[in-house]
């Protein structure tokens, strides 16, 4: 009988190839200022990613050069010095040897006797020690601050639900279960609350005060008032960074209303939780230390390889019991590769789990806690600093306070009403991100469309936002120009 398999015929050949693949992605960071930012993905490229399921292999060389022509040119961008759009990371070149590492030992780690849980463990542990959480709590590893919301939220639906949900579902429930949180919340948040049965309406979107920060005030009001009226309220989530300006509610005051009133305290700090690192800016995130969970993210801030988020729960038994199973299959012996400190697949919904550790622990290990905490600081120095420029430029207006990283503002002219201005912040927008210069995204801040930069990326430099306010402004004017040359209708 033949026997088959996947290794290459040739392993020296393959072996060169690696080599210079490694080569060229390294020259590929080391140049990547002097490329646009981003570019559309051509038609004749688009047409490449037609084609049915291939049947029959072709070379590796080849599929390194289709990967060479249709994809390397029209990735996102993220690793960009001017990349500002969301909240994206930017990798770093050692994450990338540690990701040929990951890939390389093909670890599905979710027990056993091994370095990886190990490993995993002790990233949790890092982090638990940072954000002050007790050496008991429990942690886990996921694909990004969605997932860690959903987990947090279940546990936190788990410990607070009147009756066993787990067991019963919410079908069996006689009062509604209700979630508060800033209407600046994050959609993971609500959409976790749709995943776990209790539905977009559970949650209650609490008004801001005028930096976008939860008002306590209000949300106290609102659960006291939802008890008095049979509602069930479970849970307040509080921020760390909101996604629109990154403001930072006063977490203090949320962990006091929710001691008080017997809620789960669970924090969004998905970038901002990661103040907790640096020196000058822990103050702003004070109180997260009391919260039952936090959910944050490795791959935004810390600039580790996507996909690598993490939550913290200071109950690990709760935590333990939300996802416990009893499959046979899954269970631990004395002795022999099964007999591990922990089965993550207890902790949380998934079972096969990539290896995400490796690269968080290599780049923390390469960088250090002090060197990452330094470029946390230097972005949110940046962020003022193009909050200085917009200041000082009569045509550029500044949208929101700038709280951490993020910097919402636009351009304007008197004569020009909402619609007007909103349409021609888009077109400059687009235009900005068409020409390769720069990558911010949008959102709309009140009533108002606003270009939002928010600063996660180790590259940038001062003078990359000097060039961002100079072309926003002299695309604005040119714009502006080219409306006022058509003669009214
Ligand atoms: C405040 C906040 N929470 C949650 C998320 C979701 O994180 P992820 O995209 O890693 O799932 C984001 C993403 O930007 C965020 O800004």
């Amino acid at each position: 009988m033949q026997q088959h398999t996947l290794d290459p015929e040739n392993w020296d050949a393959l072996q060169g190839l690696g080599h210079r693949m490694l080569d060229d992605m390294f020259d590929h960071l080391r140049t990547v200022r002097e490329r646009p930012v981003w570019q559309p993905v051509p038609d004749n490229v688009k047409a490449n990613f037609e084609s049915g399921p291939p049947a029959k292999p072709i070379p590796a060389e080849r599929a390194y050069e289709e990967f060479k022509q249709n994809v390397l040119p029209y990735t996102q961008g993220s690793i960009h010095p001017r990349f500002w759009g969301w909240v994206i990371g930017s990798g770093t070149p050692f994450g990338m040897l540690a990701e040929l590492l990951t890939a390389g030992l093909n670890t599905n780690s979710t027990f056993g006797d091994t370095a990886a849980t190990r490993l995993e463990l002790q990233v949790l542990d890092w982090f638990k020690e940072l954000f002050g959480f007790p050496r008991d709590a429990s942690g886990l590893l996921v694909s990004g601050a969605s997932e860690a919301n959903l987990v947090a939220l279940a546990v936190a639906r788990h410990a607070k639900s009147p009756a066993n949900v787990k067991r019963n579902g919410v079908q069996g429930l006689r009062h509604r279960l209700r979630v508060y949180g800033s209407s600046e919340t994050h959609s993971s948040v609500i959409k976790s609350l749709e995943l776990l049965g209790l539905g977009s309406r559970s949650f209650v979107a609490t008004p801001t005060n005028p930096d976008f920060t939860v008002d306590v005030e209000t949300l106290r009001r609102r659960v006291i008032a939802d008890r008095v009226a049979g509602e069930c309220p479970i849970c307040v989530v509080g921020n760390a960074g909101t996604v629109n300006t990154g403001a930072m509610d006063d977490l203090e005051a949320l962990a006091d209303l929710c001691g008080e009133l017997g809620l789960w305290f669970h924090v969004d700090g998905a970038f901002g939780g990661l103040a907790v690192l640096a020196p000058k800016l822990k103050p702003l995130v004070a109180g997260l230390e009391r919260s039952d969970s936090v959910a944050f993210d490795l791959h935004k801030w810390l600039h580790i390889p996507y996909a690598v988020g993490a939550v913290l729960v200071r109950d690990a038994a709760q935590h333990h019991a939300t996802f416990a199973s009893s499959a046979s299959y899954l269970g631990r012996l004395p002795g022999g590769i099964t007999d591990g400190p922990i089965s993550f697949n207890e902790y949380g919904p998934e079972l096969s789990r990539g290896f995400r550790g490796l690269r968080a622990w290599l780049t923390i290990k390469e960088q250090g806690f002090e060197k990452l905490a330094l470029l946390i600081e230097q972005n949110v120095d940046q962020a003022r600093y193009l909050a200085m420029l917009v200041e000082q430029t009569p045509e550029l207006q500044l949208l929101a306070p700038v709280s951490l990283n993020i910097v919402c503002f636009r351009f304007v002219a008197p004569d020009l009403d909402a619609a007007e201005l909103d349409a021609l912040n888009t077109d400059i927008l687009v235009r900005l991100q068409e020409s390769g210069s720069s990558v911010p995204s949008h959102t709309r801040i009140g009533d108002r469309f606003a270009i939002r930069v928010c600063v996660t990326n180790h590259r940038s430099r001062l003078e990359d936002f000097d060039l961002l306010a100079r072309e926003v402004t002299a695309l604005g004017r040119e714009r502006l120009a080219a409306l006022q040359s058509v003669p009214a209708a």
